[in-house]
């Protein structure tokens, strides 16, 4: 049976890879994709994430735009990695589906008190304040899902502050919210993703699957490439968001380890830290994981291989 996921995103680059990779797989059934604010405005992304549904061809899926801002502080966007647009190198097609009339959080909402207790998985790979709304609105959420596996987050150290990770730290008090639930939640945070770079080889690899959604992920490689030597220094991008759905996919793919996570709320120069607590064992009552190492060639073949089941998708 494959498992049921609601991606919570805001397309973006990586986010867009993750939804093709959780639209190919065979593993993952997409019960419904929402968008938030973050890496550009919510009209923005969730007309990105329309885009992304047509070039994939993804029907019958619902989606639904969600918080236009965070839960308390100014709304920021990562314009310096994904462009104005937030999806910047390909040419996008009007979307073809319209969004759910529902707010994001009453979509999350219906789709998990609807499903059987145990069977949906949270995949949020953008900031948490879908979740967090969510959670607050209906806290029975928080015992019906199966777990929460989310891209955000760093115990090593941040990139959009030196001590936090975007997703984490533009909406900090959403983060607490969801870090302090009683679910599972695996953090699938910079430690592993920087460890997912889209190295010759994996490009060579998706070039080689030759077809419409796959020249896209190439474009969306090209421009994020750029942006992210020029804004970070790095010779090839880390690719953030599918490593959350290639863990659901497949956990061998990566190795997760048990252990108390937490948010840094008060901090001047750490705010939005996520702090992880390795001074000994976690206690099984301990329900946060941390996501460490990636097995990279295993990770870049889902990629692939997903594609190859997308085919060519007539736009
Ligand atoms: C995260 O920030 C966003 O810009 C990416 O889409 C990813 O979710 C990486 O820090
Ligand atoms: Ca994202």
């Amino acid at each position: 049976m494959p498992t049921k996921i609601i991606l919570d995103c805001d397309p973006g680059h990586d986010d867009a890879i993750a939804l093709l990779l959780a639209h190919g797989n065979p593993d993952i059934e997409l019960v419904a994709v929402t968008t938030v604010h973050g890496n550009q405005t919510i009209e923005k992304v969730t007309r990105n994430a329309l885009a992304v549904a047509r070039i994939a061809g993804i029907t019958g899926v619902p989606f639904a735009a969600g918080a236009h801002r965070p839960l308390v502080r100014a709304a920021e966007v990562a314009e310096s990695i994904h462009g104005e647009s937030g999806l910047d190198g390909p040419v996008l097609p009007e979307p073809t589906i319209v969004p759910d009339a529902r707010h994001a959080v009453d979509l999350i909402i219906d789709t998990v008190m609807s499903a059987a207790p145990g069977t949906i998985t949270l995949v949020p790979t953008g900031a948490l304040t879908n979740i967090a709304l969510a959670v607050r609105k209906e806290p029975r959420i928080a015992e019906r899902v199966k777990e929460v596996v989310l891209m955000g987050g760093g115990y090593h150290g941040g990139n959009w502050s030196a001590a936090s990770e975007f997703n984490i730290v533009i909406d900090p008090e959403a983060a607490h919210i969801v870090f302090n639930e009683p679910w599972k939640l695996t953090m699938v945070g910079l430690d592993l993703t920087h460890q997912a770079i889209a190295t010759p080889d994996a490009v060579a690899a998706i070039a080689a699957v030759d077809t419409g959604p796959a020249r896209f992920v190439l474009e969306l490689l090209e421009f994020f490439g750029r942006t992210y030597n020029e804004s970070q220094g790095f010779e090839y991008p880390p690719v953030h968001d599918p490593c959350a759905v290639a863990l659901v996919i497949d956990p061998s793919v990566m190795t997760v380890v048990r252990v108390p996570l937490d948010i840094e709320l008060a901090g001047t120069l750490t705010l939005g830290m996520t702090v992880a607590d390795f001074r000994s064992p976690a206690p099984e009552s301990c329900t946060t994981f941390a996501a460490t190492d990636l097995d990279h060639g295993r990770f870049w073949a889902l990629i692939v291989d997903a594609l190859e089941r997308i085919g060519d998708v007539r736009v």
